[in-house]
């Protein structure tokens, strides 16, 4: 259960879990006869006592949306027995039924209200990004193309940016034609796209676990049934892949191999081999998301996966939000033959076509000669403040567990034992701070104990003063825990 409880809300928390079920129930999410988790699981999952259960339960009965059979448990009423029902409590909204099973991504990057030092995203902000020479290459853009503001792109995307691409992707070993290139309105779009051609209900997807929270929603959006696979130190555990594989039919792999975002780890060239093996082996697909590769802090990380297939198994990804301009939000899908004439069509049902203006600036930014500079730049600000994070981690709290980041721009953090991320956010947003709790990172409900800073997302002072903010809080949820029960933490 994704119940989001807001421990310093007016509304008691038992009124909280009674309205999420009555939210689901009106909205035909959760549907007639269908049973609610016990009062023992439930309890358990969101850390309250059996009681405050209790109370909700009794409160969903009493409104006529569930029923109580004793020895089998608690059910949703069935609609014709709901005439019960005190219908001035509920938004007639919730009734029309939606098809957004989740949408994590969403409370995440919506700005929070109050909310001044922003750890969540995984953004760059704008002062670390060459503003002036991305200005200098859109004028230039529009300059020597005014014809090109009254104009679409065609659905596959501007030729130039796609030959701009193809001899950027060089650059990385990666060698695509043009014609195999497809302009995307940023990297989501590209999953999206990947998942509405070729994943449908109970189609089987493997992901990492964690990954990047975006996926998950797209994924589950589609019906899919997702299979996680830890990640290790190296990237995803192919050997616990092959098992699984033997196991279930996947239809489709979702990777984020370089500084997999939100542990950071890279997978290795070994293993980047392996994956290609084994998706041959068992006919699967491998979408390769890879917005971050240019952003290392040592070596260059290795080729991409797409790199090492010869028989047309991986669909590659690059973003270009998280190096050039966000505000562009264009990427590319690289595949080839039919898989690419089907995304192409998919991507012409979507939007018929990425805006031109803004292929033509990020093709402008990868053609030009500052590119090289304005990368190292970047790496080495970059490099400069996770450094700086993990100094001030180090410095202000010794409860926590992270690895220093080789490059992107998050860390992952597990926290101590009895300090559960949904209540430090609490506390973190009662100082105008906020977070992304771990669990937005797992597919499958997991014990909340980790959480993704960005580190590259706030000025630099502002950075300091966050991660005070946020280990003064660790620090006193944690010594607290000893003294207080969940339900009563002291408030600030
Ligand atoms: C792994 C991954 N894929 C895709 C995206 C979305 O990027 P874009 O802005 O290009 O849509 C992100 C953004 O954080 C990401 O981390």
């Amino acid at each position: 259960m994704n119940i989001h409880l807001k421990r310093h809300s007016n509304l008691p928390v038992h009124e909280q879990i009674c309205q999420y079920f009555i939210d689901r129930i009106s909205s035909k999410i959760m549907k007639d006869g269908e049973r609610l988790p016990s009062v023992r699981q439930l309890s358990k999952e969101l850390g309250v006592s059996l009681v405050t259960v209790q109370k909700a339960y009794q409160q969903l009965q009493q409104r006529g949306y569930v029923e109580s059979f004793q020895g089998k448990g608690i059910f949703v009423k069935s609609t014709h027995l709901k005439e019960d029902i005190d219908d001035t409590h509920t938004n007639w909204h919730m009734v029309i039924p939606d098809y957004v099973p989740r949408a994590q991504s969403l409370s995440i990057s919506q700005p929070l209200r109050n909310i001044r030092y922003h750890l969540g995203t995984a953004c760059i902000n704008g002062n670390l990004l060459h503003t002036e020479w991305i200005k200098k290459v859109t004028m230039q853009v529009i300059e020597q193309h005014p014809q090109l503001l009254g104009q679409y792109s065609s659905a596959n995307g501007d030729m130039e940016f796609r030959k701009a691409v193809s001899d950027y992707l060089r650059t990385k070993q990666l060698s695509v034609a043009p014609e195999h290139i497809l302009a995307v309105s940023g990297a989501q779009q590209g999953i999206e796209l990947v998942a509405k051609t070729f994943i449908g209900p109970n189609d089987v997807v493997f992901m990492e676990a964690p990954t990047y929270p975006g996926s998950i929603d797209i994924f589950k959006s589609r019906g899919a049934q997702i299979i996680p696979i830890p990640v290790e130190h190296d990237g995803i555990d192919t050997k616990m892949l092959v098992k699984l594989c033997d196991q279930y039919h996947p239809k489709l792999l979702y990777i984020n191999p370089t500084f997999q975002n939100p542990t950071g780890t890279t997978l290795s060239v070994k293993k980047r081999k392996e994956l290609v093996d084994i998706a041959e082996s068992y006919h699967f697909l491998i979408l390769e998301d890879d917005p971050w590769s240019e952003l290392y802090f040592k070596e260059k990380p290795p080729a991409p996966i797409k790199s090492f297939d010869t028989s047309g198994h991986v669909i590659y990804l690059k973003g270009f939000s998280k190096f050039l301009s966000p505000a562009c939000r264009i990427g590319a899908l690289v595949t080839e033959g039919p898989l690419l004439e089907k995304l192409i069509a998919a991507k012409s049902i979507s939007d018929l076509g990425s805006p031109l203006l803004t292929q033509k600036i990020i093709a402008g930014l990868l053609q030009s000669k500052e590119l090289n500079n304005v990368l190292q730049n970047l790496r080495t600000d970059l490099k400069n403040r996770g450094k700086q994070c993990i100094q001030l981690l180090h410095q202000h709290s010794s409860q926590l567990t992270f690895r220093a980041p080789n490059g992107g721009n998050t860390i992952w953090v597990k926290l101590p034992q009895h300090v559960h991320a949904d209540l430090l956010l609490e506390y973190c947003h009662m100082k105008q701070l906020s977070f992304l709790p771990g669990s937005a990172c797992f597919p499958t409900h997991v014990p909340n104990q980790y959480i993704r800073i960005s580190y590259a997302g706030l000025p630099q002072e502002e950075l300091k003063q966050a991660i005070e903010i946020l280990c003064e809080m660790v620090n006193t949820l944690s010594s607290a825990h000893k003294y207080y029960p969940i339900e009563s933490y002291p408030s600030f």
